[in-house]
Parts: C-alpha cells; sequence; structure tokens
C-alpha cells in the first residue's frame, strides 16, 4: 500500500488505473470506516481512501484542531482491509490558496436537520468532496466511492452532487456499523467518558422508540411523538438538537397516512460535549 500525500502523487500512482474504489473519511478509522473499503473493493479496479480532516466544514467553536489524527494506525487498518492507495493530504496540498470557490447545495437537502445545527457544514462537505473526486476520478471512465449511512443526509448530498454534476461515480451507501450494545460507530465516540459511552446508546434506543410509536397507527401525531422521544432523552441529561421522522426520498416531514411511505428516525444530541447522531429507516 503507498501512501501518497499531493494530488500529483496521488494522480502518478493511479495512472493506468480505469475505475477506482474510493472511501473518503476523515480518519481515525473504525470498523465502519472498514467495512466500506472491503465493500467498495471488489468493485474498482484500485481501492484508495483519503484521510483529511477537513476545515471547511467545521465553525469556529467546533472540534477542529480537537478532532483525532492517527495516520498510522489508520494506515495499518487499512492496508490490512486491502486498501491499495492512501491519500492523505496535508492542508497546503489540498487547500494551496483559500477555497474560494464551492460548491454550495440546494437548501432544502442541505438547511434542515444536520444543515440548520450546522450552518455551512454541507457548503464544506460537498466542496472537499467535490475537490477529492476531482483528485482521484478526472480521468476515469468511472469510479465508485462508498459513505457511511450513519450520515445520512450527507449520503443524499453527495448522491444529488453526483447527479447534478453529471460525475460518472457510482455512490456506494454502507450500512451503519454498531457496538456490541448499539451503539452506532463514530469517531466522536473516542471523545466520551466511560459513563457516558455506557449511556450513549440511548439515542439509538430513543430512535427505535420513535419509530416504533410513529409506525404503531397510520395517521400519529408526528410533532407530539418527537417532543416526547426528545424531552425523554433531555430528562437523562441530554441536550437533543432533533429527533424526527422524515420520508427518505428527500428528508421532510411525511405528509398523509405512514403506511406506504419509507420513513427514516434521524437524530442529533449533545451528551456532554460530544455531539452524536444517528438514524433508523423504517
Ligand atoms: O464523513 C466524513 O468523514 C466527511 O464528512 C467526509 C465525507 C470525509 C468529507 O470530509
Amino acid at each position: 500500500m503507498h501512501i501518497v500525500h499531493t494530488i500529483a502523487d496521488l494522480r502518478q500512482q493511479l495512472s493506468g488505473y480505469k475505475r477506482p474504489a474510493f472511501v473518503p473519511t476523515m480518519g481515525n478509522l473504525h470498523d465502519g470506516h472498514i467495512a466500506l473499503v472491503k465493500q467498495a473493493k471488489p468493485l474498482g479496479d484500485v481501492t484508495v481512501s483519503s484521510i483529511f480532516v477537513n476545515r471547511l466544514q467545521f465553525a469556529p467553536h467546533e472540534d477542529f484542531d480537537s478532532y483525532p489524527r492517527t495516520l498510522d494506525a489508520d494506515a495499518a487498518r487499512l492496508e490490512a482491509a486491502g486498501c491499495d492507495l492512501v491519500f492523505a493530504p496535508r492542508e497546503k496540498d489540498l487547500y494551496p490558496e483559500p477555497q474560494t470557490f464551492k460548491v454550495h447545495p440546494a437548501t432544502d437537502l442541505s438547511d434542515i436537520l444536520e444543515g440548520h445545527f450546522r450552518p455551512g457544514f454541507f457548503i464544506g462537505v460537498s466542496t472537499v468532496v467535490m475537490k477529492l473526486f476531482s483528485c482521484v476520478f478526472a480521468g476515469m471512465p468511472s469510479g465508485v466511492a462508498a459513505f457511511g449511512k450513519k450520515d445520512y443526509q450527507q449520503v443524499m448530498v453527495v448522491r444529488r452532487l453526483v447527479q447534478q454534476f453529471a460525475l460518472p461515480i457510482d455512490i456506494l451507501a454502507g450500512e451503519t456499523q454498531r457496538a456490541a450494545d448499539g451503539l452506532a460507530l463514530s469517531s466522536r465516540n473516542g471523545y466520551l467518558s466511560e459513563a457516558e459511552r455506557l449511556e450513549a446508546v440511548q439515542l439509538s434506543l430513543a430512535l427505535k422508540g420513535l419509530g416504533e410509536a410513529a409506525r404503531a397507527t397510520s395517521t400519529p401525531d408526528l410533532p407530539a411523538l418527537e417532543a416526547q422521544a426528545m424531552q425523554a432523552l433531555a430528562r437523562r441529561g441530554w441536550k437533543p438538537d432533533y429527533l424526527t421522522v422524515r420520508r427518505r426520498a428527500d428528508l421532510m416531514p411525511p405528509q398523509g397516512p405512514l403506511a406506504a411511505q419509507p420513513l427514516v428516525v434521524l437524530g442529533a444530541a449533545k451528551l456532554g460535549n460530544t455531539r452524536l447522531i444517528d438514524n433508523l429507516e423504517i
């Protein structure tokens, strides 16, 4: 496995290949990332992963500086998973000058839920994803890129980006990997204290409970159920941003009888200083 830092070296390593299988990450890899690498690998002729903590998607008060950077351990895990090439640019390699051209996703999808609580987040994500795609896939007839469904809205934003810019890239959405107790794996789980780690599974349990309540009748009072679910988490000491039932198609609140509609329950809440997100398709 090769590790490269510059776009020129990446492109040189990729010359001769026709269909990269690409897993973009911010590093501090867990089993969810490794599962994506293993799923993506048979779909391309070379497997590439990027490790880059993207300043553009962090607000000034967020954890850009403290986000764990663990390149050596990440590289060892990627090699064991069969990754061929790691692209780990320094900031000056990916953004040699301020990135003044940005990708602004349509606000109907990017200003709700995560985008509402993290303004500008999806502009930062879309911009770096577009740039990484251009580094990895330029000149390639086709490719595949894998993203985890834990970041449900992110997958939808990336799918739309690929569709609207007519990029010849298939998007693979990998299932959320969970710890034995059901907590969705996330690099940010490492911030949790021992007591918080025990409590953390309550977010996925709350989503499950909300999903079951929503499916219990054909016309439930969703705002009331969502408020109850948030209050229950708040009573346990969480600070919920949202727990909500949405249509899978566009993440809008469902209209009319729920029975025939594919839905997803999404949630984000802070436990201590750590903000966790999770979702469940119902
Ligand atoms: O999901 C992530 O780790 C990041 O948002 C991504 C897609 C690597 C872009 O920085």
